[in-house]
């Protein structure tokens, strides 16, 4: 049984679900979330958790049943290269070269049908856990060109260099960081071509010789400093309390490759979280447990270490209980979207590594198929970023603190910081299928990720069932994305939409118009069960949200 449970920490009231369970005949206390400050919103949010978890107690009864019934499946989850996910992506209408026909264009990418879809559905379910989902982090969108100053303050101007390296023998160029340099230095395979700013910049103003040199922003984090004492006071924040944004950033790459992972015009996700300085976190750490790659085992040639990142941080291999509440609320994001955790890692930036403005950063990596690569950075940023701009711009950016009765300068404790792209390529590979049986990719993509919820079809071209078909779709057209599909076979339809990673097949066929209702099959278990069209659209909104299984 679920229960609300209150902690005073330092004078503030903070609200628990927890929950007692006998364990070898003891009872356990385990807190199963946090609620926030507010005892009436605590309230209803634990009703919504308590829902939820009682819609996952009758699932996992009902499975042993539903294994027996569960039809053999030939199809495993597949390991390919980046092109041959390019090609897939190019073949089914996710992702093309920008301007192809023009011979396209090095780090630009449009996204066809099934990519903006699938886009949005990570931006959407991004924004829902971190802004929507916490009483804690509200939104802005901020411009893409701004007052340049805002570079010079924050050092991109100055310190965000690249050095781009030439292969004489593979005859291509690449970049590396600072630290890395050495490695190339004085070696007769490599030229080091010089460093380079990756600012894009532009004119703004018609009239050439009036017009102002500015910069596209290259990450939207910039932004929230600047708009920060303004958006704290309209948004009535309090501390600690985050400001997220997802928008277009763009970098001049030395080397854009690997497909979409690093583009020169790119989506990013993040939230700045700021907190008083020295404010403690009251947080309960997510249990995750991970591969931990921290600074010492690199430099010490150590392998990284599974273990739990609560363990990490009572051992002292994460610094800051804030960074390990971070990480974990991050890497919970990716497993409640069925990201499987053998292909993640943490690693901790060098200190040599550590960009301009951080003091402590760990990555969130994923292992693709040309290594593990960044994938998120969740960096310690302390004031640096506000008090550059009140140096630069003059203005007091400090806040007024009720209980000392002082002003200070609020610090960025962690910035979780995801490109859109990186998401898309790792929610691409982990859930990429193939079925040998039929010969044909399928994608199992969590069905809140997926481009298409539902794809409906008569059984056969019959005006009687293509009425009703069409009737159903219009039943769920205006809630999700959804298709009517009535041409070739079946299992043409069926194969078509598992490469596509639909999630839930609704066929009508005879029995359809005398009993008005239609076939579910679910994409992975195959499984199929006739459910009344009037029930179809709430069955359909549990299947999605996961309160219901086939
Ligand atoms: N505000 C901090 C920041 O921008 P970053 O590590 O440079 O930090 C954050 O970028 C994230 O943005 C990266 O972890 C990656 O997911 C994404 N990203 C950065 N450069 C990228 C590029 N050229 N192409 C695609 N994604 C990129």
């Amino acid at each position: 049984m679920a229960f609300i449970v209150k902690k005073k920490i330092k004078g503030n009231e903070y609200f628990y679900l927890n929950e007692n369970k006998r364990v070898e005949g003891k009872v356990k206390t385990r807190t199963l979330a946090y609620l926030g400050k507010d005892r009436k919103k605590a309230e209803v949010k634990a009703k919504e958790i308590i829902k939820k978890l009682e819609h996952e107690k009758i699932r996992m009864e009902k499975e042993p049943e539903a294994k027996s019934q569960t039809p053999t499946i030939q199809e495993e989850r597949t390991e390919i290269s980046v092109e041959q996910l390019a090609t897939f992506c190019k073949r089914r209408g996710f992702v093309y070269p920008s301007a192809e026909i023009y011979g396209g264009f090095a780090g630009f990418w449009d996204f066809g049908p099934l990519g903006v879809e699938l886009k949005n559905n990570i931006k959407r379910e991004w924004w829902k856990f971190h802004v929507f989902g916490r009483e804690d982090v509200v939104g802005i969108d901020g411009a893409i060109i701004t007052n340049p100053k805002v570079w010079e303050a924050s050092g991109h101007v100055g310190h965000f260099i690249d050095f781009a390296v030439y292969d004489k023998k593979k005859k291509e160029k690449f970049k590396v960081d600072k630290h890395e340099l050495s490695k190339y230095e004085n070696n007769p395979d490599y030229e080091i071509l010089g460093e380079f700013n990756p600012m894009f910049t532009t004119q703004v103003g018609p009239v050439k010789k009036d017009s102002v040199t500015a910069y596209l922003r290259p990450e939207t984090a910039q932004l929230i400093f600047i708009n920060f004492k303004q958006v704290y006071e309209n948004a009535r924040m309090s501390l600690p309390g985050g400001i997220a944004q997802i928008g277009k950033s763009f970098r001049n790459e030395i080397a854009p490759r690997d497909f979409i992972f690093r583009d020169r015009e790119m989506e990013q996700m993040e939230m700045e979280y700021f907190i008083k300085p020295e404010q403690e976190c009251p947080y309960e750490i997510p249990s995750v447990d991970i591969n931990i790659f921290s600074e010492k085992m690199q430099k010490e040639n150590a392998e990284p270490e599974k273990m739990n990142i609560r363990k990490a941080l009572e051992q002292g291999i994460i610094r800051r209980k804030w960074h390990a509440y971070w990480l974990a609320t991050e890497l919970s994001w990716f497993r409640a979207l069925d990201v499987s955790f053998d292909n993640l890692r943490i690693r901790q930036h060098l200190s040599e590594e550590l960009s301009h403005y951080s003091s402590d950063t760990w990555d969130i990596e994923y292992r693709f198929p040309f290594g593990w690569k960044e994938l998120q950075g969740i960096a310690d940023r302390g004031d640096y970023d506000l008090s550059q701009h009140e140096k630069f711009s003059g203005k007091d950016l400090k806040i007024f603190d009720e209980q000392t009765k002082k002003r200070f300068l609020p610090h960025v404790v962690c910035e979780p910081a995801l490109g859109v792209e990186r998401a898309f390529l790792v929610f691409m590979f982990d859930s990429y299928f193939y079925n040998k049986e039929r010969d044909n990719v399928v994608l199992k993509l969590n069905p809140r990720l997926a481009p298409i919820k539902a794809a409906v079809f008569p059984i056969v071209k019959k005006p009687e069932y293509e009425k009703i078909a069409s009737e159903v779709f219009d039943l769920l057209k205006n809630e999700w994305s959804v298709i009517y599909d009535k041409s070739g076979s079946i299992g043409r339809r069926y194969a078509r939409n598992d490469e596509a990673g639909t999630p839930f097949c609704i066929t009508i066929d005879e029995e359809s118009v005398k009993k008005k209702d239609a076939t579910i099959r679910d994409r992975d278990t195959k499984k199929q069960i006739r459910v009344k069209i009037s029930e179809l659209k709430n069955f359909v909104k549990k299947l999605i949200d996961g309160e219901e299984k086939i």
